[in-house]
């Protein structure tokens, strides 16, 4: 039976600025978001029955509908009934390589391989606008990780904007294993501890947008001026984070002092990340970080910025 295998590469955040609250109950951002080399190997595969079966042997990845990649082949079947009821359901496998609850969005990325998988084996023919419909469904990342490269986003973080592509960087990234951060628990402690400085008015928000779509970071990628862009990095995130995590905190500085471009988390953490010129400077970073620490459950990824999103491989 007909069967496809896909990549999914991890985002990270070179920016995060919570604007304000959303009458949906999440947060008007404003993101730019960068793929990264990082990606989880998704195969989908016609199983010639009517079920939606997911595999994976990371014992931490659950199988059920808790797992967006699962919910992301149930919509597609409630999407396309007919097609479903001809051809049947699938066998959805999961190589995870991008750390889970890392802040790097990868089980959003796994939810639009399946979206791009399922078109694919279904022959559905749709396009990228009309999957990214379908992926602003499962989660605010997912619509980004479809397409990927590098892109500004707005709203809930479903709304794209790409920019020229940054592929030509490195970066060292650094997570504790045992250290796993809710994105909703970071949102609503956010909301708590700032709300005061919430912008209140949409015209706000949309000036607050145009000024960072014209500012000097946007330039900075625009311009390919990466020491530019290493000082330019932010995320409100870290402003919880950090405080709760002193390990991550911790961490944080001592890969700052290590050197490269710039350091900061991604997303809701905890995955801290240093932008690098070249390999040999973040491999340089990684070994430095890595005996001044010690730790044993502390894993480090080396990899390349990159302007792809979901790729089929076979
Ligand atoms: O959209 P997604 O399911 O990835 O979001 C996870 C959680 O992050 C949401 O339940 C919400 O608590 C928070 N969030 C938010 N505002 C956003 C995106 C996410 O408050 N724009």
């Amino acid at each position: 039976m007909r069967s496809y295998t896909l990549l999914a590469p991890a985002k990270i955040n070179l920016y995060l600025e919570i604007l304000g609250d959303r009458p949906d109950g999440y947060h008007e951002l404003i993101m730019i978001l960068q793929s990264i080399e990082l990606a989880d190997q998704i195969e989908v595969r016609a199983n010639g029955t009517e079920k939606i079966r997911l595999f994976c042997p990371h014992p931490d990845v659950p199988l059920d509908e808790s797992n967006l990649a699962y919910r992301a082949a149930k919509l597609m079947t409630e999407n396309f009934p007919k097609v479903y009821a001809n051809l049947g359901g699938m066998d959805i496998t999961l190589d995870k390589r991008i750390p889970i609850a890392a802040g790097l969005a990868g089980g959003s990325t796994d939810a639009a391989a399946v979206l791009v998988g399922l078109d694919l084996l279904w022959q559905l023919g749709l396009t990228q606008p009309e999957l990214q419909t379908l992926a602003a469904q499962l989660g605010s990342d997912v619509p980004f990780c479809i397409a990927g490269g590098t892109a500004i986003a707005t709203g809930r973080g479903e709304k794209l904007d790409p920019i020229k592509d940054l592929d030509n960087l490195w970066i060292v990234l650094a997570k504790y294993r045992n250290i796993a951060v809710s994105t909703p628990w970071a949102y609503q402690t956010y909301r708590q501890q700032f709300k005061t400085n919430y912008l209140q008015e949409n015209s706000d928000i949309q000036s607050r947008t145009s000024e960072i779509h014209s500012g000097p970071l946007v330039s900075a990628i625009v311009h390919k001026n990466p020491q530019k862009i290493g000082q330019l990095l932010y995320n409100d995130l870290e402003k919880v984070v950090l405080p709760e995590y002193e390990s991550v905190a911790k961490l944080r500085n001592i890969l700052a002092e290590a050197g490269g471009l710039g350091t900061m988390m991604s997303g809701s953490g905890p995955t801290v990340f240093t932008l690098c010129q070249s390999e040999a400077e973040a491999k340089q970073i990684r070994h430095q970080a890595e005996s001044e620490i010690g730790d044993p459950t502390l894993d480090f990824w080396v990899t390349q910025l990159t302007n792809k999103g979901i790729q089929v491989v076979l």
